[in-house]
């Protein structure tokens, strides 16, 4: 973790708003999570942070990549354009999965060369991956409960478990490749049932789908949503991990069995850190008003799209703290970071904020809006 004065020091260098990303940080969580789910090959969500920066340095830790869109494939596949051509196309059927149950028919077309595996939950898309990718290998996405998840997703995607074997079926009369079933139990799930439960219905799948003669499947994909240590109140990640090991071993103890995984957050949220610097100060309604160069438009535009908190904090050492307002530099009233940050309320123009943990949904969905440029980007200890 780089120490406050780093993050200093790069600000006055670099200037601000500074989006600062430690991929020593990323090595550890990457390192973590083989640690303690052994069975499970991560698949870095791309979408998450796109950074080529990022993903090389998940591809030389031996990463594979959920990718969801075709640049997101591409910038996985940048890495691997020199392979000799038998092995790329390994490479790409072991290690990348498109997982985007629904994908516009261009990219199927363009996907078919490269026959990943690719997501599905429903009749209209098998047809299309029949017409368009009939090469591509099949993962059904099925829908399981995202209780207490802080980013729902079972409302817009995932086929319910009482189709799910009809879907399988009908997908491998139309002649395709249905190699197993994913999930995604919410983003930033910290409750840890969600898995369990997932990995329980998905077992009850398999021995449907095993009843009603379809026994190819060998590929069970537990999605993402591991949680990132935003603070205390997270169960630790090795907790969550020791009640996956022991349902994947309880119920699927094949050692053939491929599982995959496709945490984003988990692998980055730590990873990135934000420095902005004080650019304006007013006293609103008895409250400390900061105007600060980021904000909701730009590298917190998880506030919005991703039910952010993002504490900041100063530089300042032992100041006492008041809940203070914290605004972003748009014009727009939406550009909000906090009308509840405690700050020291001396704090004066030019001086810097920094928010930890800010890697993950952040600079990936910044905008231009209102003149502004997304934060500079600062890699360390690449
Ligand atoms: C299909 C899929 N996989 C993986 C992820 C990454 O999830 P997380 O960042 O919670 O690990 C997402 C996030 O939305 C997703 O939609």
């Amino acid at each position: 973790m780089i120490t406050k004065k780093q993050m200093h020091d790069l600000a006055k260098k670099h200037g601000t708003p500074l989006f600062i990303v430690d991929h020593d940080e990323i090595r550890k969580n990457y390192a973590k999570f083989k640690k303690h789910l052994p069975r499970v090959q991560a698949y870095y969500a791309v979408k998450c942070e796109p950074m080529p920066e990022i993903v090389r340095t998940l591809y030389k830790c031996g990463a594979s990549f959920d990718v969801a869109s075709m640049p997101e494939f591409n910038i996985a596949y940048e890495n691997i354009k020199g392979m000799p051509a038998k092995k790329r196309q390994d490479w790409i059927w072991d290690k990348i999965i498109y997982a985007n149950p629904i994908k516009p028919h261009e990219t199927l077309v363009e996907l078919d060369k490269y026959r990943p595996l690719v997501t599905y939950d429903n009749l209209e898309e098998i047809r299309k991956i029949r017409t368009y990718a009939p090469h591509a290998g099949l993962c059904l996405r099925i829908r399981v409960p995202n209780t207490g998840a802080v980013v729902e997703l079972s409302s817009k995607f995932g086929a319910h478990p009482g189709e799910a074997v009809d879907l399988l079926l009908e997908a491998a009369r139309q002649g395709l490749g249905v190699e197993g079933l994913s999930f995604h139990v919410g983003s930033q799930t910290t409750n840890f049932e969600n898995f369990v439960q997932a990995i329980n219905i998905s077992a009850d799948i398999f021995s449907e789908a095993k009843s009603r003669g379809y026994d190819r499947m060998n590929v069970l994909d537990i999605g993402g949503g591991f949680p990132a240590q935003y603070d205390a109140s997270v169960k630790p990640f090795e907790e969550l991990a020791e009640k996956i090991n022991a349902e994947l071993d309880r119920l699927f103890p094949d050692p053939d069995m491929e599982i995959l995984a496709e945490p984003g957050r988990f692998m980055i949220a730590s990873a990135g850190t934000s420095v902005v610097r004080i650019n304006g100060k007013a006293v609103r309604d008895g409250k400390t008003c900061y105007y600060v160069d980021d904000g909701a438009y730009h590298t917190y535009s998880g506030i919005i799209f991703d039910h952010q908190h993002c504490p900041m904090y100063s530089f300042r050492k032992g100041k006492k703290t008041e809940n203070c307002s914290v605004f972003g530099p748009t014009c727009d009233a939406l550009d909000v970071i906090s009308h509840a940050m405690p700050l020291p309320t001396d704090l004066e123009l030019g001086e810097l904020l920094y928010a930890p943990m800010m890697g993950a949904y952040s600079h990936a969905s910044s905008t231009w809006f209102n003149g502004f440029p997304p934060a500079k980007v600062v890699h360390v200890n690449k």
